[in-house]
């Protein structure tokens, strides 16, 4: 497995709802690195990009009107198999269904309103990194925890 980097929206709701730091926590607890992060409030043509595989379904407009709300978090974070594994913690859309311990059946009741949006696999991962960041808003560190360490 490989490292690999993904994207996740923190919806309007996680804003309105002061769950950011929550749910940045458990990303953070696992291992993964924030390489990326920032507030925005993208305009309706990039969620007609976003969506575009849901464009034509009934809940388009709402889930449109939906992301338009407020302002949203965007971040990137990377690790081994950072796609499946920001997956895992983020639960299964509708959070009826998600496990318990993942983000949306901890702290979500519906699917309209399920905080969290995830990269679903290595091709939307590269296209969303694009579509909510500018190059230079992301960033290659090394963990000082891992830096200065000497053996001995
Ligand atoms: P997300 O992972 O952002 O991908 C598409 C989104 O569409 C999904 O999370 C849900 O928030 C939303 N969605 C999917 N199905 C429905 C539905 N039946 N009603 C309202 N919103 C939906």
């Amino acid at each position: 497995m490989s490292i690999e980097r993904t994207v996740v929206l923190l919806k309007p709701d996680a804003l309105q709802r002061d769950l950011l730091g929550h749910i940045i926590t458990r990303f953070e607890r696992k291992g993964l690195k924030l390489v990326g992060l920032k507030l925005a409030q993208p305009s309706g043509n990039v969620w007609d990009e976003h969506y575009s595989h849901h464009v034509e379904k009934p809940f388009y407009p709402g889930l449109k009107a939906f992301m338009m709300h407020g302002p949203l978090v965007a971040i990137a974070l990377e690790g081994i198999g950072a796609i499946n594994e920001v997956r895992k913690i983020v639960g299964a859309t509708n959070p009826q269904e998600a496990d318990a311990g993942t983000i949306r059946a901890d702290f979500a009741m519906n699917i309209a309103a399920n905080l969290i949006h995830a990269s679903d696999g290595a091709e939307t991962a590269a296209n969303e990194l694009k579509r909510f960041f500018q190059e230079e808003e992301l960033f290659t560190y090394q963990k000082i925890s891992d830096q200065y360490i000497v053996a001995n």
